[in-house]
């Protein structure tokens, strides 16, 4: 059985007070919930206060948006692998769609900073990802196995499994307009698939895979309950206590015929 992962991605969003409150109302609607894994992922401004928030809540865990791939240097405005540990980051997300269009991250430098953050022993969110022009083309699986293949490059089994895989199709996001329950359960078997190549079916079958792409508390449900769909990786509607937890919720009784 894989544990369900949920984070809430709060891009460049949240000032220290905000995330304490976050935190205290999140806290007050779920409690050091241990049924479902909760990430939260604040810019890298609001991390600290994240931690000393969650004070005993030893569940939720914390997670950063990017790092370099570098342990330290000379690397101006870069964030390492090693400074993140230093403030009890245990996830990072690595490849999202917005570095990889704004910031121009390829697959080898994603692949670079995931191998960097496995060594530091912190677990790496890679995302990928289609855009709907390539969508449209009929190549969701020819991108998906490109970023796999590219960003996954060299991981043992064993690396896999610390792993966790966030598929979120680029049109998705931030647009309100979340994939089908279907579309994204078929991506997923997909990405599963992949990991098999990549690896074995056992090693494969224990990874978490999330979807990402306007999820709220309304479709988190539906598209969680998909075979292959172990959790969300939550943008817009994470940034509200409330709604963030209904998603937790949700992901903690998906197995609730409704
Ligand atoms: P969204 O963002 O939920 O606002 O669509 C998801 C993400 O970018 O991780």
């Amino acid at each position: 059985m894989r544990k369900k992962i949920v984070a809430a991605n709060w891009k460049m969003n949240m000032l220290q007070a905000e995330a304490a409150e976050f935190v205290k109302d999140l806290l007050l609607e779920i409690g050091d919930m241990s049924a479902v894994e909760v990430v939260i992922v604040p810019p890298f401004t609001a991390i600290a206060k994240v931690v000393e928030s969650l004070d005993k809540a030893q569940n939720i865990k914390v997670g950063a948006q990017n790092m370099h791939w570098e342990h330290s240097g000379a690397f101006t405005g870069e964030i390492s692998a090693a400074l993140l540990r230093d403030l009890f980051v245990r996830y990072v997300v690595l490849g999202h769609s917005e570095r990889r269009q704004m910031f121009h991250e390829t697959d080898e430098i994603v692949n670079r900073k995931v191998r960097a953050a496995l060594e530091a022993t912190l677990r790496p969110i890679v995302c990928v990802g289609e855009t709907l022009e390539q969508r449209e083309r009929g190549s969701v699986e020819k991108i998906l196995s490109l970023q796999l293949h590219g960003s996954l490059a060299g991981l043992s089994g064993k690396d896999l499994h610390e792993t966790v895989i966030a598929y979120e199709p680029v049109w998705a996001i931030g647009t309100g307009r979340n994939a089908t329950p279907e579309q994204a359960q078929e991506a997923h078997a997909f990405i599963r698939e992949t990991l098999t190549e990549l690896s074995d079916a056992t090693t494969a079958d224990r990874v978490r895979i999330q979807y990402g792409g306007s999820v709220k508390v309304e479709n988190a449900r539906a598209l969680m309950s998909q075979p292959d769909i172990d959790g969300a990786l939550v943008g817009g509607a994470s940034l509200d206590p409330r709604s963030f937890a209904q998603i937790v919720q949700a992901a903690a009784n998906d197995e609730v015929v409704e």
